[in-house]
């Protein structure tokens, strides 16, 4: 396992992380979903990552037992959670980023998870009818508490991250040090702006469902098969149209060519960009996570990058009169 920075931050997150969203205190039963958390703790992932909405607070209370029981010293791993959505629907207060609600929602988390602090604290979404300074006003007094050690991000635009830094740097506030958004072969808008400004302002990327939620295995190539995500979730059926599993059965192709499998080679294609700190995968076994971790071994060369992007033909463009290498091409030959 290779172990990367966060952001400018003096915080290492293993390349390949585990998340817990529809898993762990969801489908996974309690059990399996420890022996997935052991199985990655075992082979060097250091970073888990939950909220408290996944599975309303119960995916926290998994992690929080797995490490109460005391065989993994919490001091050794990141652990992250996040607040935004609506976790009690009798309360106008108990949702979004507002002084209050960051209050009671990071003291019900680290109840859940039996624990002081976490180690990253993500903003779920951003909250329109909350002033952001508020936020990062309560985030600030956070980290003094020791209740929190680093604040992120999670789906903000480019101009919110701007903000963000510039409230910071205007009242000397502690800045997010991390963006989390979706970000894979099949969906990566990222690219175009929200990389490079998060990268100006010394931020990096922790990103999730980086195997689109299973498709990029090439699991659904010849079918749905019983019990997996795509059986029990219309949001993963619907996207199995014909032309996206072309794709991926061209790519399946193409890793077997070198000896990988597409989980694999999907994992490498996002971490060839240096922006990103870490992969969140999510996994209902624990053959799945020894699957995915051996893709911090592979290094994509120059030559099978390139076969991938004819196949995926999907990276995102500036229009042609924004795009800077047309604008200056004078300047810039
Ligand atoms: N910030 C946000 O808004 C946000 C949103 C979504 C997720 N997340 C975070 O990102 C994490 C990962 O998201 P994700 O679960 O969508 O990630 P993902 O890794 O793209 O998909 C995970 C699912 O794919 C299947 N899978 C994974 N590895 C496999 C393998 N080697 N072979 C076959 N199937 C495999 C499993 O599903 P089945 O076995 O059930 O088919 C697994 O549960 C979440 O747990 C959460 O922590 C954050």
């Amino acid at each position: 396992m290779k172990y990367r920075r966060v952001g400018k931050s003096g915080l290492r997150v293993s390349e390949i992380s585990l998340g817990s969203w529809l898993t762990y205190g969801g489908s996974v039963e309690k059990e399996l979903a420890k022996k997935c958390i052991s199985t990655a703790l075992d082979n060097g992932i250091n970073f888990i990552d939950s909220a408290e909405i996944y599975a309303h607070g119960e995916a926290e209370k998994v992690i929080g037992d797995f490490f109460s029981q005391g065989q993994y010293d919490r001091k050794d791993y990141v652990i992250s959670s996040k607040v935004f959505w609506p976790f009690n629907d009798q309360d106008v207060n108990r949702w979004g980023l507002g002084r209050k609600n960051i209050r009671n929602a990071i003291e019900g988390t680290l109840k859940r998870l039996q624990m002081d602090h976490v180690d990253i604290y993500y903003m779920h979404r951003y909250d329109y009818t909350t002033p952001l300074k508020e936020t990062m006003m309560i985030l600030d007094d956070l980290i003094h508490e020791g209740k929190i050690h680093y604040w992120g991000t999670s789906v903000w635009t480019a101009a919110q991250l701007e903000r963000a830094n510039a409230i910071a740097k205007e009242y000397g506030l502690h800045k997010p040090m991390v963006e989390q958004p979706m970000y894979n072969m099949l969906f990566r808008h990222i690219e175009l702006e929200i990389m490079p400004v998060a990268k100006t302002h010394g931020m990096g990327f922790t990103v999730w469902s980086p195997l689109a939620q299973g498709i990029l295995t090439g699991k659904y190539n010849n079918g749905v098969p019983k019990g997996s995500r795509g059986d029990n979730m219309d949001m993963v059926k619907n996207r199995l149209t014909e032309e996206l599993l072309g794709k991926t059965r061209k790519l399946s192709q193409l890793a077997k060519q070198h000896d990988l499998k597409l989980n694999q080679l999907a994992l490498a294609w996002i971490l060839r960009r240096p922006e990103i700190s870490s992969t969140i995968t999510g996994a209902s076994k624990p053959e799945q996570v020894l699957e995915n971790i051996k893709a911090s071994e592979v290094v994509l060369e120059d030559a099978l990058w390139k076969e991938i992007e004819l196949v995926l033909d999907n990276a995102p463009q500036w229009p042609e009169t924004y795009a800077p290498n047309v604008y200056f091409k004078d300047i810039m030959r």
